[in-house]
């Protein structure tokens, strides 16, 4: 009929399939029963992401080049967390780490007090299906779909009604200035508005984790400051957690958290003032 009524069939068919086509776009998550739940609720006030220790090597050849070395770090439920680093220094290998796209070659992660090494496939898909929202660097959107129909693929495979889900992406769409772009398709797009539909998807439903790879890297910067702002609003209003990987001091001073990843270790870090710095509690430190 027409292609979200055809994706949906495909995902009852084999939803995992289907995911691995999408690359696991955008938290895409199939609920038995149609059952839309809030996600990977922390345990005993734990985080509701850590990573312990976490080693990713990769070889090509007899080359093996250590990119991640003993990644400690901790996502709490509502965090908002910026991570910057140098090109090339391992932001996105984290990055999937974090969202489970990729398994490290060494160390722990916790989703909401889960261990992950000891989760089947199947569940460690359900699992990031289920509360983790992508925004991917290169956006990924599916070449054949229209900018609605991909931001409302990740209701669909919730099991939420066509019409809801077009609803529902139609006015995500409109936070993200696309309202008037739904018909396009990403070839029909620009680079910036892509990553708008992308982010779109991205926050659609709800996730209760929000990853985002450099989300407002092609953007102008004022499209950038309302980026930034819906992520801040969603962060604040729905307690949803997001981590945003950004080259941008502008960007990580409006996170709440800020961390560096150097030398393939979290460090603090250096040179984004935290919003909140004061002279004060510099004085009345050391109690
Ligand atoms: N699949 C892979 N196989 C081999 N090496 C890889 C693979 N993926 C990434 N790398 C290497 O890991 C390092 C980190 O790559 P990554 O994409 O994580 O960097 P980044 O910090 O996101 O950079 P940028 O800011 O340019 O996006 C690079 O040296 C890259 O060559
Ligand atoms: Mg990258």
């Amino acid at each position: 009929m027409n292609v979200l009524a055809t994706a949906r069939r495909q995902a009852a068919r084999g939803a995992r399939m289907v995911r691995t086509a999408l690359h696991a776009g955008s938290g895409l998550a199939r609920r038995k029963g149609g059952q839309r739940s809030r996600q990977a609720a922390p345990i005993d006030g734990g985080p509701l992401l850590r990573l312990s220790g976490v080693v990713k090597r990769y070889a090509i050849g007899p080359v093996e080049t250590e990119v991640l070395r003993g990644v400690d770090l901790d996502v709490g439920a509502g965090g908002l967390l910026s991570i910057m680093g140098e090109s090339g220094s391992g932001k996105s290998t984290l990055l999937n780490i974090m969202g489970l796209l990729d398994r490290p070659t060494a160390g722990s992660i916790q989703v909401a007090g889960r261990n992950v090494s000891a989760m089947s496939d199947d569940e460690l898909s359900d699992t990031r299906n289920q509360s983790i929202g992508f925004v991917f660097q290169a956006f990924r959107l599916l070449p054949r779909l229209t900018a609605l129909e991909n931001v409302a693929l990740p209701l669909t495979y919730q099991g939420i009604d066509g019409v809801e889900a077009r609803e529902r992406a139609q006015g995500m769409l409109r936070k993200v200035a696309m309202g008037n772009r739904s018909d396009h398709r990403p070839d029909q797009l620009s680079g910036g508005q892509q990553q708008r539909v992308a982010i779109a998807r991205a926050l659609v439903a709800s996730p209760a984790l929000v990853l985002a790879d450099e989300p407002t890297g092609a953007l102008d910067p004022n499209t950038g400051r309302e980026i930034m702002q819906l992520f801040r609003e969603l962060n604040e209003s729905d307690g949803i957690a997001v981590v945003i990987i950004t080259h941008d001091r502008a960007v990580a001073r409006q996170c709440a958290e800020n961390v560096d990843l150097v030398d393939g270790r979290i460090t603090a870090a250096g040179g984004v003032a935290p919003a909140s710095a004061s002279p004060e509690t510099a004085e009345g430190a050391g109690e």
